[in-house]
This record gives C-alpha cells, sequence and structure tokens, in this order.
C-alpha cells in the first residue's frame, strides 16, 4: 500500500493531491482568478501565484486526506507540457520535498495524466475502463483521439492540425467579448439557444485529425458581416450564438471521434481534458454509447479541468512499475 502526494502546476491551476494506491483521499484545486481581466493567462503572473499558493496547497491536501507528510511512499509531478515559469514551480517544488523526505519522484506527462483521470477511485464499486479503450482528449491546448493498450501504452490516431478545440471555444467567447476561460460560459449561455439557428463550416480533413483554427475564423467573419448592419447582433442572440458554436465544434469532434471508434472496433470509450466538462460533448458521447452499446466513461467535472488527482493515479501506476525520475530532470514546455 502506497501514499502518493501528487501535484500539478502545468498551467493557472495550482493542485496537490494525496492517493492512497488508486483510491482518492484529497484533491486541493487553487484556480488563479488574476488572469480574467486579461482575458487569457499570462504567464509571469501564473508562476507567481503558483509561488503563492503551492505550499498552502499541499498542506490542505496533506491534512484533508488526513495523513502526516512522513507517510508519504513517493511524489508525482507534471513535467510538461504546459508554461515553464508555472512548471517550475511545481517541478521545483515536488524535488525539494522528495528530498527533504528521502523518498522517490515520479514524472508525468500532463496529457497521460488526463486520458488516466478515469481510473481514479473515488468509491469501492468503480469499474475502470478495460483495454483497449479510446479517449478523445479535449483541453484547452490538445485535442486529441487516442487509443489505448494499457496505461503507457497509447496511440495517437489523430489529433488537431492548428488550433484546439477549448481554444476555439475560448476564441469564440473573445469574439463575443463573453469573458474567460469562454469554455464554461459559452456552455451555460448555449443552454437557452438553438443549436441550428446558425450554420458554421467545418473542414474537410482528412482521416482522424481536427482542424479548428477555420472554424474560428468561419465565425468571425459571419459576425463581422451581422454587425456591420446591427451592432446588437450579439446581444439580441447571444444564447443561439453560443449553442450554434457549441453544436458546431462538439458535432465535429463526435462524428470524427465516432469513426474511429469503430474502424479501431472498441467496446468502451472515454472523453478527458478540460472540455470534456462540456455538457453537449457529454450528452453527445453518452448517446453514442447508446447507439453502439459502447462502455462510456465521462470524468466527474473536477477531473476534467486540471487537477492533480489525475497526476497522482499516473503516479500510482508508474509508481507499480518502479519508474522513478532523477532529480536533475527539467521540465518541458511541449
Ligand atoms: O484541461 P484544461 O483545464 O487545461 C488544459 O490542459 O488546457 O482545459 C481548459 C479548457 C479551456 O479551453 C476551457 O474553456 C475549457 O477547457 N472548458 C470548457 C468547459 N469547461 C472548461 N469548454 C467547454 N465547456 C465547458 N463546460
Ligand atoms: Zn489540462
Amino acid at each position: 500500500m502506497a501514499y502518493i502526494l501528487s501535484i500539478e502546476s502545468s498551467c493557472d491551476d495550482t493542485s496537490a493531491a494525496v492517493l492512497n494506491d488508486d483510491r482518492l483521499l484529497s484533491n486541493v484545486i487553487a484556480s488563479q482568478k488574476v488572469h480574467e481581466q486579461y482575458g487569457g493567462v499570462v504567464p509571469e503572473l501564473a508562476s507567481r501565484a503558483h509561488q503563492h499558493n503551492i505550499v498552502p496547497v499541499v498542506d490542505k491536501a496533506l491534512k484533508d486526506a488526513g495523513i502526516d507528510k512522513r507517510q508519504l511512499d513517493a511524489i508525482a509531478f507534471t513535467r510538461g507540457p504546459g508554461l515553464l515559469g508555472s512548471l517550475l514551480v511545481g517541478v521545483s517544488f515536488a524535488k525539494s520535498f522528495a528530498q527533504a523526505l528521502d523518498i522517490p519522484l515520479i514524472e508525468i506527462n500532463h496529457l497521460q495524466a488526463h486520458v488516466l483521470s478515469h481510473f481514479i477511485r473515488t468509491n469501492d464499486d468503480y469499474v475502470p475502463p478495460q483495454f483497449p479503450f479510446m479517449c478523445l482528449l479535449v483541453s484547452g491546448g490538445h485535442t486529441q483521439i487516442i487509443l489505448l493498450h494499457s496505461h503507457f501504452d497509447i496511440e495517437i490516431i489523430g489529433q488537431t492540425i492548428d488550433d484546439a478545440a477549448g481554444e476555439a471555444i475560448d476564441k469564440a467567447a473573445k469574439i463575443m467579448d463573453l469573458g474567460y476561460p469562454g469554455g464554461p460560459i459559452i456552455d451555460r449561455l448555449a443552454r437557452d439557444g438553438n443549436p441550428n439557428a446558425f450554420q458554421f463550416a467545418t473542414p474537410n480533413i482528412a482521416g482522424f485529425d481536427y482542424s479548428f483554427s477555420g472554424i474560428k475564423t468561419s465565425f468571425l467573419y459571419f459576425l463581422r458581416d451581422k454587425l456591420v448592419v446591427d451592432p446588437d447582433f450579439i446581444e439580441k442572440n447571444k444564447a443561439d450564438l453560443c449553442a450554434s458554436i457549441q453544436e458546431c465544434i462538439v458535432s465535429f469532434l463526435l462524428k470524427k471521434f465516432e469513426k474511429a471508434a469503430l474502424k479501431y472496433r472498441v467496446r468502451q470509450v472515454a472523453i478527458a481534458g478540460g472540455v470534456s466538462a462540456n455538457s453537449r460533448l457529454r450528452s453527445g458521447i453518452a448517446a453514442l454509447g447508446e447507439k453502439h452499446h459502447w462502455r462510456v466513461f465521462t470524468p466527474t467535472l473536477q477531473f476534467c479541468t486540471d487537477n492533480a488527482a489525475m497526476v497522482g493515479i499516473a503516479g500510482y501506476f508508474k509508481y507499480l512499475k518502479g519508474e522513478f525520475a532523477d532529480i536533475s530532470l527539467p521540465p518541458y514546455t511541449r
């Protein structure tokens, strides 16, 4: 039985979690409000906020878990990809803490952590995915269709050739001046809108790859034309615009994912990453599961956006294999 402390600091959330094997004991997330006024993450401010948050967040994670730091068996940390100044805070903290406690370090890839979030055990009856399964990873920085043969044996079946899905949603929100991050705001406003009110073109990309920059541009030009005629167009059609752009992006995501899952004949599918919090995507993947008799895994909301619990579960599987990291490892940004 192992106690693992995990640290996530790749972007703008400072998070620490404690797991007992695959069981989650605590998961503390400090989100940084400082970026809202800038409409996006300011790297310099993010690393400062991490510096401010990291000790109290780890402290709270240990307290919530009800264990003492001397009981820890290993420390897992996000090594990358992410913002360098942000990663450095978590990486340096993890290294010094592990050294002080004389326990091993485990380095984790952030994307791998998102995908493995489905193995976190929050109750005794939970049955995690069985291999092979296919995961649609959709976040602010990544859009990938991933086939998992085992925890760490993964195959990327398709991915975006330009913007990530979350990035496209955030940009659409920015164009409408809705605030940051745009994903949750568009999701909320879309509930009162008609998803078929407006149509935006989706690109024809071969195979299982995605592209989102064209959708964003088509949305921008569409609004530009409308605003010339009616300056209040966005205000009057906010809900319909949100519902339509969300529908466009989600149905594009799911159409390719469905094709990929059928081609590779998987019976279990999952979504992961920040955009997997989206209600339309969640209902869409559930509907596909019913249609094809797939078992569908949608993460609980606390495991969709960045969190240390997912780093901890990935860390646990590496701990079992005895895969430990050298103290000199630097973070990587991509
Ligand atoms: O995984 P994440 O927290 O950070 C990255 O690793 O990128 O993902 C953040 C992304 C942002 O683009 C945010 O707008 C999006 O996830 N997001 C959502 C929702 N909640 C977060 N997008 C659509 N609907 C949501 N409910
Ligand atoms: Zn993430």
